[in-house]
């Protein structure tokens, strides 16, 4: 046999085989070692070309090399065909399954809270103002006629900071958003209405209606005329906004430096509807915080005249409208980080 009638008959038998081996990798793989490896017939074939005549070898050789050449294509061609099919394999997605359903985080009930307390204090034509959660003891005390050494500082029960601000003044963290009421003044004329919503920070022991850190909304409002009657009513429509209904409001008598009069400001409880739980210490009341009219120390050590202005003042506890709004028993869930509780908000 010729060396061209083996190469032909070589080329044949390889497209049999390309033919029936067409649809898998494997067989692919082997045929291309036994038709163009190194120990294959045309690999051998290719080998004798150098004995052959000048002629020959030349007339051979393109042939040769030229179907070799044809022959890798074609494989490789078809390989490449199958593995791009494989990976599509991989790759495919049924788009009928039903998906991942992915949770979406959202605001803590709090945060939910406080805007919605916003909310409602802008649509009554209230400004939403600022105070530092690092304080001097000027601006939590002292500017609050909380002068050093007086009694009333230990109602606040204060987390020092050990180090001093660079103007030497003792800094803690802020008892209450009362800190902004002179720092908002110092800035301010009357008339105005604002309220400060942020945190605020007690040494002391928790419990269910008790935490270490809380939130506090303060609301100032001063002008030549506002009276206990203007506060009272401001109270109540916020109230009825808030929690959609008529909540009964109650003033005790109380003591704070910084106001005179001073008040305990209480709701009645809507988790018992008055009828005492826990929450509201079996009371049917729940406080809400302090309150009263603006004592002139105050105005004046905002720079104001004394008795020209009057306003009130109150500070009152965000988790508690929380907990009467949505019916949570205990105020440390709030800062729990227990996603059952995150999670039902
Ligand atoms: N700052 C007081 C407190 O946190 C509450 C308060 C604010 C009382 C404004 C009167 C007026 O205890």
């Amino acid at each position: 046999m010729s060396n061209k009638s083996i190469l032909n008959k070589i080329k044949i038998e390889f497209e049999e085989g390309l033919d029936k081996s067409e649809k898998n990798l494997e067989k692919l793989e082997k045929l291309k070692i036994a038709f163009l490896g190194r120990k294959s017939q045309l690999g051998q074939l290719l080998k004798t070309i150098k004995d052959l005549s000048p002629e020959e070898k030349k007339e051979f050789g393109i042939l040769a090399n030229k179907t070799k050449k044809e022959m890798e294509n074609n494989i490789n061609l078809s390989i490449n065909r199958l593995k791009q099919q494989v990976d599509l394999e991989k790759e495919w997605i049924d788009v009928t399954a039903p998906g991942e359903k992915t949770e979406i985080g959202h605001l803590n009930l709090l945060s939910k809270t406080q805007r919605e307390i916003e909310r409602i204090f802008t649509s009554m034509s209230f400004e939403i103002a600022d105070g530092p959660e690092i304080e001097n003891e000027h601006y939590n005390f002292d500017a609050l006629n909380i002068p050093k050494n007086h009694p009333a500082r230990d109602l606040w029960d204060t987390f020092w900071f050990k180090d001093k601000s660079e103007k030497n003044e003792k800094l803690l963290l802020r008892t209450h958003t009362s800190n902004a009421q002179v720092r908002y003044m110092e800035k301010n004329k009357p008339p105005f209405q604002i309220i400060v919503p942020g945190k605020a920070y007690r040494y002391e022991a928790t419990d269910a209606n008790h935490e270490h850190s809380f939130c506090q909304f303060e609301a100032l409002v001063v002008g030549e005329t506002v009276n206990v009657a203007n506060f009272k009513s401001i109270a109540q429509e916020f109230f009825t906004a808030f929690f959609q209904e008529e909540i009964k409001i109650r003033l005790r008598p109380s003591y704070f430096p910084f106001t005179e009069p001073g008040f305990e400001f209480d709701i009645s409880c809507r988790v018992c509807q008055g009828k005492g739980c826990s929450t509201c210490s079996h009371t049917g009341w729940l406080e809400m915080g302090g309150c009263g009219m603006v004592n002139q120390r105050v105005f004046q050590a905002a720079g104001y005249e004394k008795n020209k202005y009057q306003g009130f003042a109150w500070g009152f506890g965000i988790e508690r409208l929380a907990m009467m709004k949505y019916k949570v028993d205990d105020i440390r869930h709030f800062r729990s980080g227990d996603l059952r509780f995150v999670k039902q908000f």
